[in-house]
């Protein structure tokens, strides 16, 4: 579905809008500048005040009860979760809203920004992420991430795709190596532009080579997630949707997590869309009830393009 048809979808269904009457309890006391409206449903208990639905059919990940405080910052707060298997989910809402933070929680990524504290329960394929045996490395080849902006390792071609499966002690010898890192560049999309070059630097690829090289090294250690903040806001709309039809490839076997700032975007790769507002996430629900009947106002503000 497209934006322009998400947007008369709305116009058909939503009342053109209105300032709210003064006495409306559901609206902030007029003056005060943050104060969040009252969320019009609660319709899940894993959830608090998320409307929508936090569940997912099959789930593979499932976060209960998440908060994230940078110092006294409280970025991410109450936040529950369930991610499926094999299904892509996007995380979207106006910068600052702690996306990259929830994200990280995944993954356990924020372990390393030293300000940072998580509390609540996330478990992976039934198993606390946090447990004590649960070495992070190990977690994170699992669950791999992809970064806004491209960041091959000052190596090789081949070596960017061989790091994973040789630290990680995957692959017996150099033939078996070889295939991984084929595999890895063939699923990535990158082979038949790179088979002739696996020596030279990965940095001296195009923005959207060294992203989809990116994809390759994490896909290369076999994880079950993949967890992607903003992967095409550095490239060109040629290169962009390069990695959106990879996404679409790449979801027949892992659970993709994808933060992106393009409400296009999550329209056109994801099943399911998480809105977060303020550290707080405001609505899940499917992608076409999200962008074409969004329960709560902040949703429905946001993917009006009212803030953000
Ligand atoms: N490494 C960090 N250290 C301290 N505060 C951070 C850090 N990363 C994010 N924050 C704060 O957490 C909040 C959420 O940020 P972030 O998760 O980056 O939002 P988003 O990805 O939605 O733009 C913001 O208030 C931001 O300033
Ligand atoms: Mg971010």
């Amino acid at each position: 579905m497209t934006i322009t048809a998400m947007t008369e979808a709305k116009t058909e269904t939503l009342p053109p809008s209105t300032e709210p009457p003064p006495d409306d309890p559901e609206q902030g006391v007029a003056g005060d500048a943050i104060v969040l409206p009252e969320f019009k449903e609660q319709k899940t208990d894993l959830g608090g005040k998320t409307v929508g639905n936090i569940k997912s059919e099959n789930p593979f990940m499932v976060a209960e009860n998440v908060n994230v405080y940078y110092g006294d910052n409280h970025a991410i707060q109450n936040v529950s979760l369930e991610i499926g298997t094999k299904e892509v989910i996007a995380l979207i809402g106006p910068s600052g809203c702690g996306k990259s933070t929830f994200l990280r929680c995944l993954n356990r990524m924020n372990d390393t920004i030293e300000t940072a504290r998580v509390t609540g329960r996330i478990t992976l394929d039934g198993k606390d992420i946090h447990r004590k045996e649960q070495d992070p490395v190990a977690l994170r080849a699992r669950v791999g991430m992809v970064f806004q902006k491209p960041n091959p390792f000052p190596k090789s071609i081949y070596d960017n795709v061989a790091y994973g499966p040789r630290i990680h002690g995957l692959v017996a010898d150099r033939a078996e190596l070889d295939q991984v890192v084929h595999t890895g560049l063939e699923r990535a999309g990158l082979l038949a532009e790179v088979k002739d070059r696996l020596d030279e630097p990965g940095t001296s690829l195009s923005g959207g080579q060294q992203q989809r090289l990116c994809i390759a090294r994490t896909i290369a250690v076999n994880p079950e997630v993949i967890l992607m903040d903003e992967p095409c806001s550095a490239l060109d709309p040629i290169a962009t949707a390069r990695i959106e039809d990879l996404i679409d490839e790449l979801c027949e076997d892992y659970a993709i997590v994808i933060v992106t700032h393009s409400m296009q975007q999550a329209a056109r790769v994801s099943r399911r869309v998480a809105y977060f507002h303020l550290g707080l996430l405001v609505e899940v629900d499917e992608t076409d009830t999200i962008f074409t009947n969004p329960r709560h106002k902040l949703t429905e503000d946001y993917i009006t393009g009212r803030f953000g």
